[in-house]
């Protein structure tokens, strides 16, 4: 198994770059974000309960998501690898996934940080805005609040990974391509130590 966690913060490239990466990889994405937009759709008791924190740009909470990627890792025994994106993002969330991950004897194999600036993630999320359904990318002041809960929670989840010399710093600035080919560099690289 092959799994990695996709890292940065919101408007990095996340969601684009995983749908590149799963096809060309053969990997299962578990998107903690497109869960719980699905729960919201579908006016789920879960999805009525997260709904306003998520149109606030706050996180939700733990036992939440941990509860999901739960289900998600037992529904999919017969991955090949997952590729985590938004998830974990905060401490209790990466110690709670290596736990899970190790009692079916695997483990994160490499964290991709996609570095991207300030300025680029508003201008990305603002642009998106104008024309996509998510609620959380309609004004300034919520894209500024979920970047600061990814300043003040989130961040920190690479220094957990970095212990372990799993963490990959990638540009997330260019074009689509490009990027994806920095990421692909470093999964290969990876790959063939294994
Ligand atoms: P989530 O859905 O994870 O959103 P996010 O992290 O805020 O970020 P995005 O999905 O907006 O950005 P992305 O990095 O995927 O970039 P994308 O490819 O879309 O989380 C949403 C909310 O759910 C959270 O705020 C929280 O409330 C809750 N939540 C989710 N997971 C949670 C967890 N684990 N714990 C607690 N709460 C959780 O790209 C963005 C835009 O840029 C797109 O328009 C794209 O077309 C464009 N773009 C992409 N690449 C480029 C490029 N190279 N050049 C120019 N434009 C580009
Ligand atoms: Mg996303």
């Amino acid at each position: 198994m092959f799994n990695l966690i996709l890292f940065g913060p919101p408007g990095s490239g996340k969601g684009t770059q995983s749908e590149k990466l799963i096809s060309k990889y053969g990997l299962k994405h578990l998107s903690t974000g497109d869960l719980l937009r699905s729960e919201i759709a579908r006016q789920t008791p879960l999805g009525l309960a997260v709904k306003s924190l998520m149109a606030r740009g706050e996180l939700v909470p733990d036992e939440i998501v941990i509860e999901m990627i739960n289900s998600a890792l037992d529904n999919n025994p017969q991955a090949n690898g997952f590729l985590f994106d938004g998830f974990p993002r905060t401490n209790a969330q990466a110690e709670a996934l290596d736990k899970l991950l190790n009692q079916k004897n695997t483990e994160i194999a490499i964290v991709l940080a996609l570095q991207v600036s300030e300025q680029e993630l508003i201008d990305r999320l603002l642009k998106r805005g104008l024309t996509s359904d998510r609620v959380d990318d309609r004004n300034e002041e919520v894209i500024s609040a979920r970047i600061a809960e990814y300043e003040k929670k989130t961040a920190a989840v690479a220094e957990h990974y970095r212990k372990y010399d799993k963490v990959k710093y990638v540009n997330g600035e260019g074009t689509i391509d490009e990027i994806f080919d920095l990421l692909c560099e470093q999964i290969d690289k990876k790959l063939k130590l294994a």
